[in-house]
């Protein structure tokens, strides 16, 4: 009886990690910038199959079994729309400002978020976003975020955009009840420090080690967005990562 109540309880926590023992198929676009590919290879590492997109595939030199590269652009919804058609998870870690109209609506994180929105909104059974967010973002006091803190006279005026279009597309994102986003925000500091896997995760406010710092591996960031990619824990919200 006892084996069969062991057996039983084993069944339920299997049941209750959902497709994590099984391959998921990951889409993600920024595949070749600096938090993309640490998320290809943690996605591999950890037995995904990964479709890495990017306007120039030829880039990409890395070949692996699990691993599809394909051309693709975020503001081609036909591209788009056949890339992520079919997949469990899309995960959007890009930067860029589209023309010079200085408005937040130009970055191409706001465009993206926007378009990905409108075509999975679309689909049955569509895959869950995972956005890579900006630090600007976060709550460093309640009601204020930490863009609001930042020296805007030292900003370029691309980042400037890009941190305005980062809040943009969570105020975008919380209007959205028809698409599993989660809007996974990085710390001030992203750095390129070892693989961890101990870090903390919060949620709108930024999170401070006992030495004030705000910061978190790349590497350590990669495995926050695939253990969300797996277990789904916080859809539609904003978490942060951070040591
Ligand atoms: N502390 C912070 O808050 C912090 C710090 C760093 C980064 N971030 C965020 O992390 C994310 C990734 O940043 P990163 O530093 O890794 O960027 P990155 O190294 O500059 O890479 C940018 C990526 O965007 C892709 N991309 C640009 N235009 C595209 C388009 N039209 N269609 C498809 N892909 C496009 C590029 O792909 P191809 O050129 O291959 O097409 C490239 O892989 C961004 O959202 C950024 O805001 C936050």
């Amino acid at each position: 009886m006892r084996q069969l109540i062991f057996a039983c309880v084993a069944l339920l926590l299997a049941a209750s990690v959902g497709r994590a023992d099984e391959p998921l198929d990951i889409v993600i676009y920024g595949a070749t910038g600096e938090v993309g590919s640490h998320v290809v290879q943690e996605a591999l590492d950890r037995g995904h199959r990964v479709t890495a997109v990017s306007r120039q595939p030829e880039q990409i030199q890395k070949r692996h079994d699990m691993l599809s590269v394909v051309k693709g652009d975020l503001l081609d919804k036909a591209s788009v729309t056949e890339i992520v058609t079919g997949q469990d998870v899309v995960i959007l870690s890009v930067r860029g400002v589209i023309g010079d109209s200085g408005w937040p609506e130009s970055a191409l994180q706001f465009m993206a978020a926007e378009m990905l929105v409108d075509v999975l909104f679309l689909q049955d059974e569509a895959p869950r976003l995972l956005h890579v967010g900006g630090s600007g973002a976060l709550e460093v006091e309640p009601g204020v975020l930490y863009a609001a803190k930042l020296p805007t006279i030292l900003l370029s005026k691309g980042l400037e955009v890009e941190i305005l279009g980062q809040i943009l597309a969570l105020e975008f994102y919380g209007k959205v009840d028809d698409v599993k986003w989660t809007y996974v925000t990085p710390p001030k500091n992203l750095t390129n420090g070892p693989r961890t896997g101990v870090f903390r995760i919060g949620g709108s406010q930024a999170l401070e080690d006992d030495r004030g710092r705000t910061r978190v591996s790349r590497a350590d960031f990669a495995v926050a967005l695939i253990d969300e990619a797996e277990q789904a824990t916080h859809l539609r919200q904003q978490i942060s990562v951070a040591y």
